[in-house]
């Protein structure tokens, strides 16, 4: 489907106001119509969808070009309207949501059957999650809907943390795109399934193993985060994710490493981008530095990614280093993503 224009809705950054506000009533207009629309959550902005209705869905996977067999995650705007949807809910994910809701964390649960199956990819579970952000919720609570939203990005392609990058993904793709600035988590949710006793993250993200395991004790997590040849259990880790305009490689090791290697591309006539802390700008050597924050804060890290990973234009460079990053706290989101980005391809110092 071919919109000859998606609309832009700007919205008012007066939260008072918006349960009366015609913005966000329009905006709910077009989800209760079964149209898909993209707004702004506190990871990342997401692309909207009535989650009842395999019509908006459909939409969603056609304007992503997301493969069908990769479930969506399911926005509510209360803790109550969960039960609406699942089949029942475990004490962890109910000691889960006490702590960590409204924000980001999926919690994957048995689902009763009434949303659209093509949510669900065909699965018994469902994930779930409320969103941390004013916007988002003024639009779940207006719909009065269950709200169906992947990141609103090209499938393959870095996720949108700005309004700009959805509509360099998805102009004339999707009906709207309400833009509320820039998200400030930067990465997206973590993904827990709680079906089982215990909890285990299948996709790390916004709220860190770290912080889990302070509300529910040991947490695991699937081993196909870690191990290449384990199938994953949340079916959209498999895919190709987050790739930039060029190829990208992982350097694990000092800034010296990272500039032989990129002298040593240069030297073969490649064009070079590195991404970088700023603690280590103006070091690499390289044709075209983007900078992602400091090393030594990586809440900082994970809002500049996306946004770095979108920062070299087609055909701007040939090859991409970047740093790594200590796989702690928001640092396993940090470096998950870069993993996929790179396809796995890490150089390591000796
Ligand atoms: O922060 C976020 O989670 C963002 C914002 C928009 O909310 N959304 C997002 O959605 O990242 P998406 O579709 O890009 O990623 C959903 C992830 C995929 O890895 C998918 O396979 C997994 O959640 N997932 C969805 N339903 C699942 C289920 N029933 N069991 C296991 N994994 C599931
Ligand atoms: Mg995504």
């Amino acid at each position: 489907m071919t919109y000859q224009q998606t609309k832009q809705w700007i919205v008012d950054g007066n939260v008072d106001n918006y349960p009366n506000d015609t913005q966000i009533q329009e905006v709910a207009e077009y989800i209760k119509n079964n149209q898909v629309v993209a707004f702004p959550t506190e990871t990342v902005y997401g692309l909207g969808g009535n989650a009842r209705s395999d019509q908006a869905i459909d939409k969603i996977f056609q304007a992503k070009g997301r493969p069908s067999d990769n479930p969506l995650i399911v926005h509510i705007s209360s803790k109550s309207q969960l039960a609406e949807y699942v089949e029942n809910i475990t004490d962890n994910a109910k000691q889960l949501i006490e702590a960590f809701w409204p924000g980001p964390l999926t919690i994957v649960l048995p689902h009763n059957g009434k949303l659209s199956p093509k949510v669900t990819a065909g699965l018994s579970t469902v994930a779930v999650r409320m969103p941390d952000h004013p916007v988002a919720l003024a639009i779940i609570e207006a719909a009065g809907l269950p709200i169906a939203a992947p990141s609103a990005n090209r499938s393959g392609r870095p996720s949108p943390t700005t309004a700009a990058h959805v509509t360099q993904d998805l102009d004339g793709k999707i009906a709207g795109v309400v833009d509320g600035g820039a998200t400030g988590v930067g990465v997206e949710s973590t993904v827990v399934d709680c079906t089982t006793e215990k909890v285990m993250i299948l996709r790390p993200g916004g709220i860190t193993k770290e912080a889990l395991e302070q509300v529910v004790g040991e947490v695991l997590q699937d081993p196909a985060l870690t191990e290449e040849e384990e199938a994953p259990k949340s079916p959209g880790m498999k895919y190709t994710h987050y790739a930039p305009s060029a190829p990208l490689i992982l350097v694990d090791g000092d800034i010296n490493f990272l500039r032989k290697n990129v002298l040593a591309s240069k030297q073969e006539g490649k064009r070079v981008g590195t991404l970088l802390t700023q603690e280590h700008q103006g070091l690499s050597e390289a044709d075209k530095e983007v900078i992602i924050g400091s090393k030594e804060y990586l809440p900082e890290v994970a809002r500049a990614l996306y946004e770095a990973l979108r920062g070299f234009e087609a055909n701007e460079v040939d090859i991409i280093y970047s740093e790594v990053f200590p796989e702690t706290d928001l640092g396993s989101a940090i470096m998950n993503r870069l993993r996929k980005a790179a396809g796995g391809k890490i150089l390591q110092q000796k």
